[in-house]
């Protein structure tokens, strides 16, 4: 990796953490978008690692080769546009992270706590001015333990199932909603189990189950909670 930005400690983070399919990718985006805020999908560096592991023919399971491509990853988040774009390598990865092989990889490449290690500083960078919205699965207990916001989003597995199912047609990629179940609760098992930054909440996180909420609902509770600790739209 190239020279990181020193972290200013002064922006405010907003942490929201949870298993896959929770809806804290869409949230997460919009709070950001809502408050001016910067966004850290730190998810998307595990699958770019798992992408960059696989174009280099290593071993997912390889601790020590893995952690190297990792501390050595080099992407860009383009943001600004309809979308953000994500470049691996200086080549267009947005869509080729987001495949169900990639869910597999990072999982299995976010285990190794080496590989964590090499992922910290990357993640800490992101924290700038105006402030930051972070998502992931340890951002409010390991990456980010001072934020002023954690959130903690969950979903039954089954609702989790559901949605990527309804996600993934929409793309036009065939998959089994029973597949898909079962490959969420072998990812949720492997996050929550790992010795290294497990998936649980911060004791100081507000959890929410938007099992049945709308996304409107839960956007309007964390907003809600935010202006509560002070923190409101930028600029
Ligand atoms: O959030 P997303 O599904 O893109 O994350 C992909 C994988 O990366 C997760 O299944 C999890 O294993 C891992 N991850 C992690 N810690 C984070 C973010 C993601 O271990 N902070």
């Amino acid at each position: 990796m190239t020279a990181l930005r020193q972290p200013d400690k002064t922006a405010p983070v907003i942490t929201i953490d949870g298993p896959s399919g929770s809806g804290k990718g869409t949230i997460s985006q919009l709070v950001a978008q809502k408050l001016k805020f910067n966004f850290l999908d730190s998810g998307a560096l595990y699958r770019l690692t798992a992408l960059a592991a696989r174009k280099r023919n290593t071993d997912w399971a390889d601790e020590d080769a893995v952690a190297k491509i990792a501390e050595e990853l080099q992407v860009q988040f383009e943001t600004g546009g309809e979308k953000t774009v994500i470049l691996l390598d200086g080549d267009d990865a947005t869509d080729a992270i987001r495949k169900e092989e990639m869910s597999l990889g990072s999982s299995k490449v976010a285990a190794h706590p080496k590989v964590r290690a090499a992922l910290l500083n990357l993640q800490k960078s992101f924290q700038q001015g105006p402030g930051l919205v972070a998502d992931g699965r340890d951002m409010g207990t390991t990456v980010f333990p001072d934020a002023s916001v954690k959130i903690f989003l969950t979903a039954s597995a089954e609702e989790r199932a559901q949605r990527r199912y309804k996600q993934l047609m929409e793309k036009g990629e065939s998959v089994s909603l029973r597949a898909l179940l079962t490959d969420i609760q072998a990812r949720d098992e492997r996050d929550s189990q790992r010795a290294v930054s497990p998936l649980k909440p911060a004791d100081d996180a507000l959890i929410l189950d938007s099992t049945t909420l709308s996304i409107v609902e839960v956007l309007d509770r964390v907003l809600d909670y935010a202006a509560q600790k002070g923190i409101t739209p930028a600029g």
